[in-house]
């Protein structure tokens, strides 16, 4: 009762920002996202009879605390799926991101975690069921099952079981690139779990941002669908900026961006007004991914790494989904 299986992170075009129920992980509107080659996660899970509780070790460390609680409130969906309520499992996972790339390892770490549980414990899922699964560890993560261009269907049902992410172009569909830009990986913040509550809660700016994501949603993917780089940066730049300017409604009001952020967005704007296509995206903290096109790897790459203020700059292709070693 043991499998393996790696999961690599993925960036949201158009964000997941807000939820309508928190406890099974709806969201409160579509969003679509690229996986990303760079930076993954793999985890085994074994369900061993004599183990009396679950065991986590992360990059070879135990884990306790709020993150270890998490995992285990997880498997113990994995097991009432399986029927299987009193199997306990030692998980081991190791995230492969780049010292300090800036992202979050929830999406990759519960797209692995999942589908290592699933496999381990004897569940055959589709890769929706996976999705759905994996939706309830962490919003964001359900996209990563799926290599290349994700789109998370919201869905309709109270249950959830018509909520998950479905593929919309495959890992080599399109080479576009991501540069994750490092401005800082200590600051303290709030969570997207915490702000996006807020965001619904308070903001009044919240029901503007619901308005534009039909039409976000429908131009992006004819962008994608026809390799249209100005669209899908146009789109995917504009959506960021209208997520984080609900923030600033919020009561109390806040926001995840620091000065290197701003500068870093006006460079990107500044590359533009040179002629180089490049687009910003940032979530729910202060460090930028920036959209921009192989041709112009060397001079794109360049320029950020020379802005006062950023400590790293690693890029990315497009990524493949879930598999099983
Ligand atoms: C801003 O998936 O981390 O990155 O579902 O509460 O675990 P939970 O939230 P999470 O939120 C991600 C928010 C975002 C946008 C996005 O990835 O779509």
């Amino acid at each position: 009762m043991k499998a393996t299986a790696k999961a690599h992170t993925n960036i949201a075009l158009i964000k997941y920002w807000g939820k309508r129920d928190d406890t099974l992980i709806l969201p409160t509107n579509n969003s679509l996202s690229l996986t990303l080659d760079g930076f993954y996660t793999t985890t085994t899970v074994s369900f061993r009879q004599e183990l009396k509780q679950d065991v986590f070790y992360l990059n070879d460390e135990a884990v306790t605390g709020a993150a270890f609680d998490r995992v285990t409130v997880f498997l113990d969906l994995v097991r009432s799926m399986a029927e299987k309520p009193d199997l306990f499992a030692e998980i081991k996972s190791t995230n492969e991101v780049p010292t300090a790339a800036g992202f979050a390892s929830s999406a990759s770490g519960f797209a692995a975690l999942a589908a290592a549980a699933a496999r381990a414990i004897g569940l055959d899922l589709s890769k929706s069921e996976l999705s759905q699964l994996t939706r309830q560890g962490s919003g964001s993560a359900c996209r990563s099952i799926y290599g290349g261009f994700a789109e998370w269907e919201q869905g309709e049902n109270k249950d959830g079981s018509d909520s998950y992410a479905v593929q919309v172009a495959p890992q080599n569909h399109w080479d576009i690139r991501v540069a994750a830009v490092v401005l800082s990986d200590k600051t303290k913040r709030i969570s997207s779990r915490e702000g996006m509550k807020r965001t619904v809660d308070t903001s009044p700016f919240f029901d503007g941002w619901i308005g534009s994501i039909p039409s976000d949603l429908k131009r992006i993917k004819e962008g994608i669908a026809a390799r249209d780089f100005t669209v899908v940066g146009e789109i995917a730049e504009a959506n960021c900026l209208r997520m984080h300017a609900t923030t600033l409604g919020a009561a109390p009001p806040f926001m995840y961006w620091l000065d290197g952020t701003v500068t870093v967005m006006q460079a990107v704007q500044a590359m533009r007004s040179e002629g180089i296509p490049a687009y910003f995206t940032i979530d729910a903290g202060p460090n930028v991914k920036v959209l921009y096109l192989p041709e112009n790897e060397d001079v794109v790459l360049q320029k950020l790494r020379h802005i006062p203020g950023v400590q790293n700059v690693t890029s990315s292709k497009p990524g493949q989904g879930i598999t099983y070693l």
